[in-house]
């Protein structure tokens, strides 16, 4: 049985790969299961400087799932290609650093000196972001501003360059077009969607910012109509699906609708192993449905005629 899957330029041992913010530097998981089996990690999302995060609380459960405000607290680019990195890069699969920035600059740089990292096998942009020089909108929510990041980000890395959707937009396919024609080799969908929670008793949100990032079981359904929508557009453009994904049959989900690879989230925190379950899973599926390479299912959604 054959799982695995080129994506942009990568080669990936499987479909199955872990998201960003979830699987920490990779090492934390390591005791759990053999990370090679991965068709790759994405790194917590790196800055040019080291973060401290959001106060808190900073995270809460919600029905089906849980809402974040981390604050992107991270060890800065430096840090991570000193201490994180020599273990990533022999844990045999691909090292993919999700990144960001504050400011247009700092984004670009931030993909520069990661780019000169031994090791990296690609680079995903986080864009759900506030740019507070534009009033604090994320910067993946105008087209032509994520159009231009891509762009300038794209120039500074020879490395496969992926752009992570935001969902907290009217037009899914829109934010795909523009990043791809910033010079996406990929694309990542979906990040958190915007949400709040209250503690009635309190009269507080739940959270120190009020608003988070919704992940887990509840976004599952906007995240493949979201992956659905976007390959429709684009069939050609590889995409790594991600939202609330928990069992093989969720991974056949979203290779169905049109993703490549996916990538699991939250359900890391309560099952550290999920990931490695998930792949046993999937080739217990494809068995089952004498599926004998994975790549069959990749798009082959049947959608009836008249609907
Ligand atoms: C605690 C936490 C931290 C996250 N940090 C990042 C991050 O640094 N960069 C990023 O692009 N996405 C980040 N995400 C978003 C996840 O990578 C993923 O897109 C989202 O959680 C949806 O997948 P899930 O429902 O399987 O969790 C984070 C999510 C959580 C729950």
């Amino acid at each position: 049985m054959n799982l695995r899957v080129p994506f942009a330029t990568l080669d990936c041992a499987s479909p199955i790969w872990t998201a960003s913010g979830t699987f920490g530097y990779g090492r934390e998981f390591a005791p759990y299961f053999d990370l090679a089996r991965l068709g790759a990690i994405a790194t917590k999302g790196i800055s040019p400087e080291a973060r401290a995060g959001n106060p808190v609380p900073r995270i809460c459960e919600t029905a089906s799932g849980m809402i974040n405000s981390i604050g992107l607290e991270n060890v800065g680019a430096e840090s991570f290609g000193r201490d994180k990195l020599p273990f990533l890069r022999q844990s045999g699969t691909n090292v993919i650093v999700n990144f960001f920035g504050e400011t247009f600059d700092e984004y670009v740089a931030c993909a520069a000196s990661l780019d000169a990292l031994d090791g990296v096998a690609a680079l995903e942009m986080n864009v759900s972001c506030p740019n507070v020089k534009k009033g604090g909108v994320e910067f993946g929510v105008i087209p032509a501003v994520l159009t231009e990041l891509t762009r300038a980000c794209r120039s500074v890395t020879k490395r496969p360059l992926l752009v992570k959707l935001t969902p907290n937009t009217g037009d899914i396919v829109a934010l795909a077009r523009a990043a791809v024609a910033g010079g996406a080799d990929g694309l990542s969908v979906i990040n958190t969607v915007s949400a709040m929670a209250i503690d009635a008793r309190r009269r507080r949100p739940r959270i120190a910012t009020t608003y988070g990032g919704l992940s887990g079981p509840a976004i599952k359904p906007i995240a493949l109509r979201m992956v659905h929508q976007v390959h429709t557009a684009l069939p050609e453009v590889p995409i790594s699906g991600i939202g609330g994904i928990a069992s093989g049959e969720d991974v056949v989900e979203f290779l169905l609708a049109g993703a490549t690879t996916v990538q699991i989230g939250t359900l890391s925190f309560s099952e550290p192993s999920a990931a490695a379950r998930i792949l046993d899973e999937l080739s217990a599926f494809m068995e089952q449905e004498r599926i004998s390479d994975v790549r069959e299912l990749i798009g082959a959604l049947v959608v009836p005629a008249g609907c």
